[in-house]
């Protein structure tokens, strides 16, 4: 009985033969929903660009865009949910419709992959579950339909035989109305070719069309858009004219955003022919099935009626909706939600009509705030920076560390490190790593803060999938980390004190001193240091008796030899640590000329004593000065300088004071005098004695030069001459000379040195002055 009106043959037929392959399970989903088939296929299996075709007893019909909105079908590629759908009204133009209880729909499912194309011949039966309504509108997003119960649109009705029952032959014409526009009427074959699809099933008069259609209208109720065409219908049977006006009416609303809701509108009314009804009940849906009114309610899915208006709203991040990122520039994410709404007019207790919506509405683009967060710990000496607020569908892919790329995941572990943070929300984020000592990090040195300034530039690349449009987001952080001043490392040689400072880049804020006087390697070279600096570290060796040592306990064992190296802030010259060090030395000979004009002398007196004699029974010149300790052919004397008989000397820029071992047994007295003489003297310079001058006390600015001097060698103690620089001493500080060459030529004695003599020296038991010309 049932006609189906089809067209099909003004398409081309595919003779291509679909292979029996199956489908795997698992990415193929048929349902059968009240009024259409939902077929969806994974991304996974079908790729990105999956086709279909409707088969029917006519042939195969390939499912184009326009194809589909003149035959009932919508094809939406969802990306974010991971599959394309298809949706198949029951009335669409190749399905195979039973008495409108039982539809097949057979189709091609093709997808190329690798390369290569794969045919999967398909199909799907669904039995009503809903019965039909007197009138039925489905607005879908790219076509209208409406059908009719065929039976109401015949006024005449003979004993309740169907005989009346209009049979779209082809004397049927079409005449479209917009507002008072009539078009002139036309054939169905013509209207087809335009786009209209008008068909007759089993007990309903269906009749679809895309939007905007050359013969559709756009109005506005109560301020909702609205698109209407309106078909009128007529047939010519003998006596009787049968017209029948169809009317397709949908509410255009593109959906608004506010404060959190994507609202929707639609109207009560949409067209003044349609009859006003006495209720509308309206249901909300998601995906095109509708969710129970109590589930819409914990969704916070509300349908609001103002006056006529309905008006749909749905709080942006509402489940059944999806997001998704965007990238202009900055980071935008916008909300999906594909409405569902299902209106039923209801009157006088029979649900007169129903109308279903499938609509998209999506919220503007929304700012997307990703942030990094500085979780830096000092102590840790490291980085930690968090990057937060990423969408699920955004990756970090690489990071630039002060501009050196690192792409993800990150191969060298050791200095730096990043961890991804998921959280329950769907957002995640990571965590950064990198120690302060990571070669990437850049330095600083803040004079200010004494404190070395760490820099890092973090300039993360994230991509939004699928698609992978990059996204960068730049964060700077900087730590404080206080340095120490240089630290010399110090050993002790036979001889001399070696110090060792490695360079660090920014030691330059500091100076090394020695006492009051910066070191430069002219100071090294005037004082008899050692010195030698380069770009890894500096060395200086400070040889014993050179300037700025300190000496205690001096015993016939040896002495302890301390040197002290100060490190001074630059810029203040304060004194900010210092390195001292103490060592041990044991020369078998020495002799110490202090700065307050004490000698210290360790002398070997094997060739003055004669056999059977003893370093103990010596003395100086003056007879009570002896020996403090002996030993061996060993002893040591400590006296004052101008005491115990000594002989002053005044050069032209020098004293010398020279004293005498002698051999004080009277026995061997002539032996000592004679050719094994062992005199001690000490030099100083007459510029640093001015204390002497002014407050006859004994005070030189620097330590004296000590000779121990034998007819034929001298021992040299402290080395500083004030008319030259010495260098090069041996490890025992012994300097062999053939001869005492004294540095004075004349002298000329004044009279307040001979005063000096009397009161600045009174303590002396003897004052000899010489005068050597
Ligand atoms: C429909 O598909 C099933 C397998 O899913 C197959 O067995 C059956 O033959 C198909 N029917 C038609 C008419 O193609
Ligand atoms: C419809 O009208 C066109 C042009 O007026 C004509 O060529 C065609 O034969 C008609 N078709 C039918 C089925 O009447
Ligand atoms: C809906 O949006 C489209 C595209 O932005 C626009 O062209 C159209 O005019 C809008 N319709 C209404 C009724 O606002
Ligand atoms: C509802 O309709 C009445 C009467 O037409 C009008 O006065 C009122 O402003 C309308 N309310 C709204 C919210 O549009
Ligand atoms: C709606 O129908 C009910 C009975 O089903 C009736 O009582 C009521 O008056 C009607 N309202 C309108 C506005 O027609
Ligand atoms: C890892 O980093 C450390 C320190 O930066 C470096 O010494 C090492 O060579 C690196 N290893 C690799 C495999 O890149
Ligand atoms: C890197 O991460 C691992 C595991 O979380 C951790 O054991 C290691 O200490 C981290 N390395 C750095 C340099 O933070
Ligand atoms: C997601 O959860 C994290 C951790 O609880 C939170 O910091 C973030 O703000 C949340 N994001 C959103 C969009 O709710
Ligand atoms: C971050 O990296 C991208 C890609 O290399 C670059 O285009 C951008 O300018 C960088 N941003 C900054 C602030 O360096
Ligand atoms: C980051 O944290 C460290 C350690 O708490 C702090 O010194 C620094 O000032 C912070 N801010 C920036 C921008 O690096
Ligand atoms: C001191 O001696 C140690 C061990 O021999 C050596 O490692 C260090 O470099 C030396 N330091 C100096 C300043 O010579
Ligand atoms: C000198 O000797 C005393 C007593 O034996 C000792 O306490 C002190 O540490 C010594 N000084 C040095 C610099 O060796």
């Amino acid at each position: 009985m049932a006609f189906c009106f089809c067209f099909g043959v003004l398409f081309l037929l595919s003779l291509r033969t679909a292979s029996t392959l199956d489908v795997p399970t698992g990415v193929l989903q048929m349902e059968c929903r009240e009024r259409y088939f939902m077929i969806a296929v994974g991304l996974s299996f079908a790729g990105d660009k999956p086709r279909f075709e409707a088969v029917d007893s006519t042939g195969v019909h390939a499912i184009t865009e326009e194809y589909a909105a003149e035959c009932g079908y919508t094809i939406s590629l969802l990306p974010v949910l991971g599959h394309v759908e298809l949706r198949a009204s029951y009335f669409s133009c190749h399905t195979n419709d039973a008495d409108d209880e039982v539809f097949t729909f057979n189709f091609n499912l093709i997808v190329t992959r690798g390369g290569k194309q794969a045919t999967y011949a398909l199909n799907k039966t669904c039995t009503l579950s809903l019965p039909w309504s007197p009138r039925e509108v489905t607005c879908e997003v790219n076509y209208m339909e409406v059908s009719v119960r065929s039976e109401a649109t015949c006024p005449y009705e003979e004993n309740g035989d169907s005989a009346f029952k209009p049979v779209l032959y082809s004397d049927w014409k079409v005449m479209f109305q917009r507002a008072e526009d009539q078009f002139l009427p036309m054939n169905l074959s013509e209207a087809r070719k335009l786009g209209y699809v008008f068909s007759l099933t089993d007990e309903r008069l269906v009749f679809r069309t895309p939007y905007e259609q050359p013969h559709s209208f756009s109005t506005e109720v109560n301020g909702v858009p609205v698109e209407v065409v309106h078909a009128v219908l007529f047939s010519r049977q003998s006596w009787v004219v049968l017209v029948v006006d169809l009317l397709a009416a949908c509410s255009m609303h593109n959906g608004s955003y506010d404060g959190g809701y994507m609202m929707w509108e639609t109207s009560e009314l949409l067209h003044s022919l349609v009859s006003p009804l006495n209720e509308t009940e309206v249901s909300i849906g998601v995906n095109g099935k509708l969710v129970e009114k109590k589930v819409a309610e914990e969704r916070g899915y509300t349908v609001e009626k103002i006056n006529t208006t309905l008006q749909v709203s749905i709080p942006y991040k509402a489940e059944g909706g999806y997001r998704k990122s965007f990238v202009s520039r900055d980071l935008y994410e916008y909300y999906v939600f594909r409405l569902y709404l299902e209106q039923i007019s209801v009157d006088e207790a029979e649900i007169a009509a129903r109308l279903r919506f499938h609509r998209i509405i999506v919220t503007p683009l929304l700012p997307c705030h990703i942030f990094t967060e500085n979780q830096t710990l000092l102590r840790e000496r490291a980085f930690t920076i968090y990057l937060g607020g990423v969408p699920e569908d955004v990756m970090l892919v690489s990071i630039q560390l002060n501009g050196q790329e690192f792409t993800l995941p990150l191969t060298n572990m050791s200095t730096y490190n990043l961890t991804e943070v998921l959280h329950p929300n769907g957002t995640h984020g990571y965590t950064l790593t990198v120690l302060f000592d990571d070669p990437v990090v850049k330095l600083q040195f803040s004079r200010k803060a004494l404190a070395l300034q760490h820099i890092l530039n973090v300039n993360y690349t994230l991509a939004v999938q699928p698609g992978n449009e990059p996204y960068y987001h730049q964060t700077a952080v900087t730590a404080l980390t206080r340095v120490s001043p240089p630290a010399f490392d110090a050993n002790c040689s036979e001889s001399s004190i070696h110090f060792k400072l490695d360079h660090r880049p920014f030691d330059y804020f500091w100076e090394i001193a020695i006492g009051s006087d910066v070191l430069t390697s002219d100071l090294a070279n005037r004082r008899g240091y050692i010195m030698s600096n380069d770009s890894q570290s500096l060395q200086l060796d400070v040889p014993l008796f050179t300037n700025g040592y300190k000496y205690q306990n001096v015993t016939l064992k040896g002495f302890s030899g301390t040197f002290e190296i100060l490190v001074r802030v630059r810029e203040t010259s304060e004194v900010q640590t210092s390195t001292v060090k103490t060592c041990l030395f044991n020369p078998p000979e020495f002799i110490m000329c202090s700065t307050d004009g004490r000698v210290t002398v360790v002398a070997n007196l094997s060739l003055p004593i004669p056999s059977g004699g003893s370093p103990a029974e010596t003395s100086l010149k003056d007879k009570s000065c002896r020996p403090k300790d002996a030993a061996g052919t060993r002893a040591l004397f400590s006296f004052a300088v101008n005491d115990c008989g000594a002989i002053i000397m005044l050069g032209r820029d020098s004293v010398t004071y020279r004293n005498e071992i002698i051999f004080s047994s009277v026995r061997n007295a002539e032996n000592l005098s004679s050719r094994n003489r062992v005199m001690l003297q000490c030099t100083y310079t007459v510029a640093g004695l001015h204390a002497l001058f002014s407050a006859y006390k004994f005070e030189s600015e620097t330590v004296g030069v000590g000779r121990i001097v034998r007819s034929n060698r001298i021992i040299e103690g402290p080395t500083v001459e004030p008319t030259s620089a010495s260098t090069g001493h041996t490890a025992r500080s012994v300097t062999i000379r053939p001869r005492y060459q004294p540095s004075a030529k004349y002298i000329k004695v004044s009279s307040f040195l001979k005063n000096l003599s009397n009161k600045g020296l009174k303590e002396t038991s003897q004052v000899n002055v010489f005068t050597v010309i």
